[in-house]
């Protein structure tokens, strides 16, 4: 999908993940600089070199979205090195999956510290650069159809998905005003590293499609696991400025497994 500020500076967090890297990829494939931002170095740096062997500019920040000294140093590295931001991408997150009674204390602060803690901070660290200078923004945060429908054994996940699409939606509302726009992609099963961890066993992939009663859980009409580049595809729309009149939206991407909600 093509876009028509494809010059503008682009900070994808997570960006070694799988779709992270489909969001990297398509940003920098249709001409933008991308800072790209990951707590693992080593896959940042394989990423980096892969695309700028195809010509693309994109350059690593290591960074742990859980520290706020990282998130700021990145965000100012890579306004140095990269440039004045323009669009910012929430996509790094954690899943511990356990029943609830079964979660510690330290899944939860670590699953809230990644995905909501992280997403204000570097929201915030990059935003207020915006507003500093007077320049227009998107900003989208990648949370889970997990946030919009209660699922077995993401208690915590699910929760913290919730407060970073309920943040971000805020954020939109009150940076309305200076022209940034603030929206959510909420993926459902998408083929990568972290949804087969959820597959104990070889029944795993017919089970989320055709969905599990046991569970409470419908499976996926469209008859098919979402690939990291059905969310770039979402995420590059929102960020574009055929977007321009969307904010605060939540767009589920989930081939109708949450029914619509
Ligand atoms: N795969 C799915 O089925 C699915 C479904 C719904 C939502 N999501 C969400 O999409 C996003 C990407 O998921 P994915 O499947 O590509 O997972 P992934 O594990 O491949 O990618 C997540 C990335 O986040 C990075 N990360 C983790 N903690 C970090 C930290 N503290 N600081 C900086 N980076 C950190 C990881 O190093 C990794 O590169 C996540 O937010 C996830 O919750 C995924």
């Amino acid at each position: 999908m093509g876009t028509a500020n494809c010059d503008e500076v682009a900070l994808v967090t997570g960006a070694a993940g799988a779709i992270g890297q489909a969001v990297v990829l398509a940003l920098a494939g249709a001409g933008a600089p991308v800072a790209a931002v990951d707590v693992n170095a080593e896959a940042l740096r394989e990423l980096e070199r892969q695309a700028v062997g195809k010509g693309l500019a994109v350059t690593g920040f290591a960074a742990d979205v859980t520290s706020t000294g990282q998130v700021e140093a990145a965000v100012a590295a890579a306004e140095e090195r990269v440039g004045p931001i323009d669009r910012l991408v929430n996509t790094a997150g954690v899943l511990r999956a356990a029943p609830a009674l079964a979660l510690t204390d330290d899944d939860w602060e670590q699953t809230f510290a990644v995905n909501t803690t992280g997403v204000f901070r570097v929201s915030s660290a990059v935003t207020r650069r915006m507003v500093e200078r007077g320049t227009r923004g998107a900003v989208v945060t990648v949370t889970s159809n997990a946030a919009a429908v209660p699922r077995m054994h993401m208690a915590a996940y699910g929760a913290s998905k919730a407060a970073a699409a309920a943040y971000t939606k805020n954020l939109g509302l009150e940076l309305a005003r200076y022209g940034i726009r603030c929206n959510v992609v909420g993926p459902g099963s998408t083929d990568t590293p972290m949804l087969r961890s959820l597959w104990h066993d070889e029944s795993g992939p017919a089970n989320t499609l055709n969905g599990v009663p046991s569970e409470y859980r419908v499976g996926i009409p469209l008859g098919r696991f979402a690939t990291p580049a059905d969310i770039a595809d979402a995420v590059e729309f929102l960020l574009s400025e055929r977007a321009s009149h969307i904010t605060m939206h939540d767009l589920l991407v989930d081939g109708g497994a949450t029914l619509g909600r």
